[in-house]
Formats: structure tokens, sequence, C-alpha cells
């Protein structure tokens, strides 16, 4: 590494890496003036020649990797494959890395983060959740004299974009995701979006950064929001609560409660007010108090704006990849309490109530109300408000509505974030 200066490497030249470009001739001056350290993109690379803005081209990116003048690679190629091999391959020859790829470090986030340090490097991810917004950073820096009590993410804006489409324009699910898509929000699968896969990826990030832990993703609740229906989004209106999809992490005692999944939040909640594509995330630490950090979640100038300020990280923070080694362990997804709402289809008839609230009583859930909208039909949605319960005696008791013969369809849930 030659005094303050980066030797620059970039693999991938989609959106984000297009933003890179433009970033490092706007701005390369004024980094140098404000930080000390001059960046310089010695070498980009895709498969496809685009408009590389004068910067010298390669489609084979073995010719980053093994030029030993770079310092530092950027994979921009997102997926688990080749993205793995670039990364490993960079750190292995003690090149630093910087990513904005979720996928990769929720899978691998294991192996290369522990493979950087061995290789006295550093793996730098700040564009991996919430695009531009400083996230990864507080967490890390500007708040590690905390302890992180919980941390509450909306991380996709695909899913609240189309969240906030289908409460104010009353549109449909397919038609506010085709928007979102035009829009450019989503994943390339936005299948990833809306089941809750990107959410969750992200999850695991702020999981091994804030907690040190680094969980599967098989082993945390994912639910995305393909289930939420119009009739939820009136119902929740009138409640007082918003509809978001939320990354949920939660410390209590030695363990973390980490899942993704649609919730109910107050109204009167600041991340109930963040709509459309927006992202924002709500960490709260046990000196700090709340806090919440609000921004746009993707885009190409927004996330270039986190990986070129990860550059300057290399060389102004040093052993900024030093993840917190914790004993906490993931807390068992069935003993997680919290309120719910949940819609049951139900035959009008006398006695169906009564049959209902013997199930939730016999599994311990008591309620709070009940409400029904509709009449004259033969079968009615049914809202019903619980107390506080455990996930595994909310599961049983939906398991054991959904074969009661009064019952046209498994029971949906969502929680309540209160
Ligand atoms: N597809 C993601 C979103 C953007 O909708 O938020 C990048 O993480």
């Amino acid at each position: 590494m030659d005094g303050k200066k980066l030797k620059i490497g970039i693999i991938g030249l989609g959106c984000i890496g297009r933003g890179v470009m433009e970033l490092i001739k706007e701005n390369r001056e004024d980094i140098l003036k404000n930080s000390g350290v001059d960046l310089e993109l010695a070498k980009v690379c895709d498969l496809q020649k685009v408009d590389t803005m004068g910067f010298e081209y390669t489609n084979d990116f073995n010719e980053i990797l093994n030029d030993e003048e770079i310092d530092v690679v950027i994979e921009l190629i997102g997926g688990t494959g080749l993205a793995k091999t670039i990364v490993e391959g960079a750190l292995k020859k003690k090149k630093n890395v910087v990513t904005a790829n979720k996928a990769l470090l929720a899978k691998f986030g294991k192996e290369l983060v522990p493979l950087a340090k061995d290789n006295g490097v550093e793996i730098n991810y700040e564009a991996s959740v919430g695009g531009g917004i400083p996230i990864i950073e507080a967490l890390k820096n500007s708040l590690v004299s905390n302890k992180i009590n919980s941390i509450y993410g909306i991380v996709n804006g695909t899913c609240n974009y189309i969240l906030t489409q289908m409460r104010d324009n009353k549109l449909p699910f397919d038609v506010a995701l085709k928007e979102a898509q035009k829009k450019g929000f989503a994943e390339a699968d936005p299948a990833l979006d809306i089941n809750g896969g990107d959410s969750a990826h992200k999850a695991i990030v702020l999981g091994f950064t804030s907690f040190g832990i680094f969980e599967e993703l098989d082993n945390i609740i994912v639910e995305g929001i393909e289930d939420v229906s119009a009739l939820d989004m009136i119902m929740a209106n009138d409640l007082g609560y918003e509809i978001k999809l939320l990354a949920v992490l939660k410390k209590e005692g030695n363990e973390v409660d980490i899942r993704v999944h649609p919730v109910m939040i107050s109204k009167e909640h600041l991340l109930s007010k963040v709509d459309n594509e927006l992202n924002a995330i709500f960490v709260e630490g046990n000196f700090v108090g709340p806090t919440l950090f609000y921004g746009k979640g993707a885009g190409s100038h927004p996330t270039a704006s986190a990986v070129v300020s990860d550059l300057v990280k290399i060389i102004n923070q040093p052993g900024y990849c030093g993840v917190t080694e914790g004993n906490l362990t993931l807390k068992d997804s069935g003993e997680i309490e919290t309120r719910y709402y949940l819609n049951m289809i139900l035959k009008d008839v006398p006695g169906v109530l009564a049959k209902i609230s013997k199930v939730l009583g016999d599994r311990n859930i008591s309620l709070m109300a009940v409400s029904q909208k509709e009449k004259d039909k033969e079968y009615v949605p049914v809202i019903f408000l619980t107390h506080n319960a455990k996930e595994k005696d909310i599961n049983a008791a939906i398991s054991d509505i959904e074969s009661l013969d009064c019952v046209k369809e498994r029971p949906r849930k969502i929680r309540i974030v209160d």
C-alpha cells in the first residue's frame, strides 16, 4: 500500500458498480482532502463491456485478483457462488474486500470474517444492510460503548413500497410489486424481497455485527408479505397500527431472538411512519437509549456512498472488521412471546366463536378483542387480538383450528410489536 493511496479493483459493473465509478470520478479530490485517502480506481471488471468512464476494463476477474498492486477488491456481482470464490481469493491474497453482498455474508460470513482477520486485512460491508444508511458503522463504532438491547429494521425497500401502495392507493399486491420492480427497488429475483429472504440475510448480518452471533438462515423465522390482505390493511388501520415487514433482533439474557416477518406496529412508533422504498433501523442501546437510522436502502448512488466510505475506512479505521465474539445463542423461536392478530375465515353460525375460544383457551392463549366485519355470507372473516402468547402455543392453536369444520382455511397470524 502506497502511503494513503488505495489501488482499487471493482468486480461487477451493474447499478452499484456504475455508482461507485461515478462517485470516485466526481468526489475523489474531496475525499482526499477530507480523509487523506486517495482512491485510485485501477481496474474494473465485468463479463460484458459497459461504459467504464475511462477506467481500465477487463473481462477477467483474475486480472484483478492477480494484480499485486491492487489493495482492495470491491465485489459487486452478488450471489453466493462466484462471489465467494472472488472474496475468498482476494482475502487469501491479502487484499482487502468491500462488498454489498448480504446473501454471501449471511451464508459465509462465519468463514469470511475470520479469514479477513487471519490475513490481516479488512472485509467491509456497510452497503449490505440499508444501502446508504451507515448502520454497520453505527453498530461497530459509534454505539460500541453500549450493550445493544434490540434492533428493529425496515430493511427491504421493495416490501415497504408494496405495503405503502397497498395501504394508500388500495392497490392489489401484484400491481404494487410490478411498480416496485419498475422503479428498480426489487432484487433480480423479486421472490427474495417479498418472501422475506433478503431481509433475513440482512438480519443475519446485523446479528453478527451487533451480537457476534453467526446464525443460519434455516434456524430463524422468515415470513414474507405475500399473504397480507386488503382486510389486514383495513383492520390494522382501524386498530391504530401500520403493517411493516421487520427484521427483529432482541437480546434476552444470553439469548438473541432473531426473526423476519410482517408486524403490526403502532402508528405512534417512528418506524410506522417510514413509507415507500425508504429503510429505517431502530436500535436501542443500554446507555444511548432509542436511536433511529433512516434513508435510502437501495439504488446506485446511496449504495455507492456506503461502498466508497468503506474504502476510506480500510485506511482510517483498520480493525474495523473485528466483530464481537460473544457467547450469545439463538432463542428458541417457539418460546418467543408477543401479541398476535389472527385472521380466520369462519362459518357464520351459532357456537363457532365458542369453539375457537375453547381451542385458544386450551392452548393458554387469552383473547383481548374479537371483531367481525362482514355478515350475510356463509363464511366471514373474523379478527382476534390476543394478549401475549408463546409462538409455539399460537402455532399449535392454528393447527387445531384449521382442522375444525367451521373454518374455511388455515388461520393467518400477524405479530404485534408493542
Ligand atoms: N432489493 C432490496 C430492497 C435492495 O428492496 O430493499 C437492496 O438490498
